[in-house]
């Protein structure tokens, strides 16, 4: 199914499609990285789960009218996609504060944030990926200003179907983090929705389900990711 490797990120590996141009194998890996890749380490089963649940999340969007990359699932780690010229944007939707922005603006931790906030984010590992504004993101990431508001729209709408899908699992969708590209004209949803790019809390507890539990070492991210993956399969 697949053939040359043609990049390794973080999370997972990127293959050509063997006899399919225009289409790629994602290969979740078992690797979760936190601070920038500072902080590194290795879970038996994660790429396994992050595939299963990203998948779901994919095929859920697709139902409801939101087109990704996203193909087919392959195996157990692997997901078949269509190839896109990536927007080195990352798209950031908060409707809780946590992470990033309770350092940097001094929000408390779980402040409702209505309505939804989107930060863009350049994504450039040299520079840290800093928080960027509109205009930034156009000189920056070869899109028009209509581009970017089609994906600033895409976010909020992809937000409103995330949250509730996750209201329904008994989950608070805190945040997340969302990639686009470009096939030809159209932006196109890509790269990966799980655990490791959203902040996902029980409703009941409070108790984190996301790879916060990695960066703050407070619990096990395999029973965390398998406990959101037996939610999402009772109903998607
Ligand atoms: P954010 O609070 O900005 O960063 P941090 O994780 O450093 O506190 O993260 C907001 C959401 O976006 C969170 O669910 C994690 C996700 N995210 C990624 O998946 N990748 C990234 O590179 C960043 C910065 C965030």
């Amino acid at each position: 199914m697949k053939a040359d490797l043609l990049y390794e990120g973080k999370a997972k590996k990127v293959y050509q499609a063997a006899k399919q141009l225009g289409k790629l194998v994602l290969s979740y890996k078992d690797d979760a990285t936190a601070f920038n890749g500072e902080k590194r380490a290795s879970f038996a089963g994660k790429g396994h789960l992050n595939n299963e649940i990203s998948s779901r999340i994919f095929e859920y969007l697709r139902e409801r009218g939101i087109d990704s990359h996203f193909i087919e699932q392959l195996n157990e780690t692997e997901q078949l996609v269509n190839k896109t010229e990536i927007i080195p944007l990352e798209v950031v939707v908060r409707n809780v504060a946590a992470g990033s922005i309770t350092r940097r603006l001094g929000i408390e931790e779980k402040t409702n944030l209505y309505p939804p906030i989107v930060e863009l984010y350049y994504k450039k590992d040299e520079l840290g990926d800093p928080l960027i504004n509109d205009e930034h993101a156009i000189l920056l990431c070869n899109i028009t200003p209509v581009e970017l508001q089609e994906i600033k729209t895409k976010a909020l709408q992809i937000n409103n179907h995330l949250s509730e899908l996750f209201t329904g699992l008994g989950v608070i969708l805190a945040d997340f983090k969302l990639e686009f590209g470009k096939i030809k004209d159209d932006i196109v949803l890509s790269d990966e929705i799980s655990p490791d790019t959203c902040r996902l809390w029980d409703k009941e507890t409070m108790n984190k389900l996301d790879k916060d539990v990695f960066r703050q070492g407070t619990g096990n991210i395999i029973e965390v990711y398998e406990e959101i993956l037996h939610r999402l399969e009772a109903i998607v």
